[in-house]
């Protein structure tokens, strides 16, 4: 029987998840997400195409591959229908090969109304959402009120409507205007072009698959320290971003995970608020983000830039289990005299090394320092031609996390990927 292997951020998203997938796609059958909606923004390069991928899993593009959109995604028809219409467009044709779980939960218009009227009401302290609806689609499902796939081969009209109302009734206690008309009605047309899709018991088919010995690999969206047991809350998502996420986001047993890849930027991002330890507000931070091109796949907006924190690192890779580390984005920092790594937070009660809970109270990062490696590390195609000072910054994040770093990434495009 084979086993689960999971690709999941290790830091607080946009990793470079989606082109890792996609590199790891030809060793797998079917290529699953496990949670998060259209928050995510997943960027694949090759041939001199760029994809953004946000519901649809990152492993479309090769060869005939399943792909599978798990029961623990929130997923919006209208933004499947522009996605799933757009790679249509562009030749890659998914009605045979996409399949999404009857027990996937679906954003309605109202969803996006009620994301807007939170961050409202919750003024300087909003937590800088991607507006997509995320938060009140999950609250829905956890509070047993949700709209599911499988629904829209019942009386679909009858239980949309229920959960419209109830929606407006919440708008209208937060004096939040809703009118959904326009977005209503094509919604509803998405509804039906989703039909063409097929629309599964997709942990029936998880499982079947894997006792056939086929195998799958799933794809996170966000990262683990967006989860929402053990991000930095309440500035996270509304998921499990993190390893456990898979078990029910696919519906497969613990005993069911194989590799568990984490991956991570060689330096930090953050988009939107909340505690960042390691953020950089100089010069350096800004030339993370200009040569690092930090800014949403989704939502355009810049994201925060700082140095590599091992301390948060370690905690992602405790709660994950990762077994194996890919490193992203070393490429940005060619030009660097010296790069910083976050080894240890002072804090009011001491130096500590363990991720504190109440992190957005302010801690001090203490920083080891490591030479620059001043060279092109995106002409670089195998390990052993990498220079000294980088495969010491490597070494030094293996020595620290226990994990081996497989796969090294020193570009955007499929092509600029070390696997060692
Ligand atoms: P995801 O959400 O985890 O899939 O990541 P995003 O697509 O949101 O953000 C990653 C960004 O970095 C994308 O624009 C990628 O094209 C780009 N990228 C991925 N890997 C590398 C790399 O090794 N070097 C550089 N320079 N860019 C990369
Ligand atoms: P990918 O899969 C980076 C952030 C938002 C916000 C918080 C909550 O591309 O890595 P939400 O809309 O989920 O309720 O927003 O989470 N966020 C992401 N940040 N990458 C993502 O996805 C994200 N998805 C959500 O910016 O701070
Ligand atoms: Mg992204």
């Amino acid at each position: 029987m084979k086993r689960v292997d999971v690709v999941l951020g290790l830091q607080w998203g946009d990793e470079g998840k989606g082109k890792v997938v996609d590199v790891l796609t030809p060793r797998y059958d079917a290529v699953a997400r496990f949670q998060g909606g259209p928050n995510a923004g997943h960027t694949l390069e090759f041939d001199g195409c760029k994809y953004i991928l946000r519901s649809i899993p990152s492993g479309i593009f090769q060869g005939g591959k399943v792909n599978i959109i798990g029961n623990g995604v929130v997923l919006d028809p209208i933004l499947f229908r522009n996605e799933a219409e757009e790679l249509a467009k562009s030749g890659h044709d998914l009605t045979k090969r996409l399949c999404i779980s009857k027990k996937t939960h679906l954003i309605m218009p109202t969803h996006r109304l009620l994301d807007a009227a939170y961050e409202a009401a919750k003024g300087a302290n909003k937590i800088g959402t991607t507006g997509k609806g995320i938060g009140p689609a999950y609250t829905d499902k956890i509070s047993r009120n949700g709209v599911r796939a499988g629904d829209i081969f019942l009386d679909f009209k009858n239980i949309y409507a229920k959960a419209k109302a109830r929606h407006e009734a919440i708008l209208s206690s937060l004096n939040y205007p809703c009118d959904v008309a326009a977005l209503e009605a094509e919604w509803f047309e998405a509804i039906e072009y989703m039909k063409r899709f097929s629309i599964i018991d997709s942990e029936q088919t998880v499982n079947d698959m894997l006792a056939a010995d086929k195998s799958i690999l799933a794809e996170g969206a966000q990262g683990t320290l967006l989860d929402v047991d053990f991000g930095s809350y309440p500035f996270v998502t509304s998921s499990n971003t993190v390893c456990a996420g898979v078990c029910t986001g696919l519906g497969v047993a613990p005993g069911r995970i194989g590799e568990v890849y984490g991956i991570f930027k060689a330096y930090c991002t953050r988009v939107g608020s909340g505690p960042f330890p390691t953020e950089l507000f100089d010069e350096t931070g800004k030339r993370l983000r200009d040569i690092g091109h930090e800014y949403g796949a989704v939502t355009g907006r810049e994201r925060r830039c700082g140095w590599l924190d091992m301390v948060a690192l370690k905690y992602a890779v405790m709660i994950d289990g990762a077994t194996a580390l890919i490193m992203m984005k070393s490429d940005v920092m060619n030009d660097f005299d010296v790069i910083k790594v976050a080894v240890a937070y002072d804090t009011p009660q001491g130096r500590t090394t363990v991720f504190p809970y109440n992190i957005e109270s302010g801690v001090t990062p203490v920083y080891r320092e490591f030479k620059g490696w001043k060279c092109d590390l995106r002409k670089v195609r195998r390990y052993e031609d990498f220079p000294q000072e980088f495969k010491d910054y490597v070494s030094f994040i293996e020595q620290q996390t226990g994990i081996p770093v497989k796969i090294i990434s020193v570009g955007p495009d499929r092509e600029d990927t070390i696997v060692r």
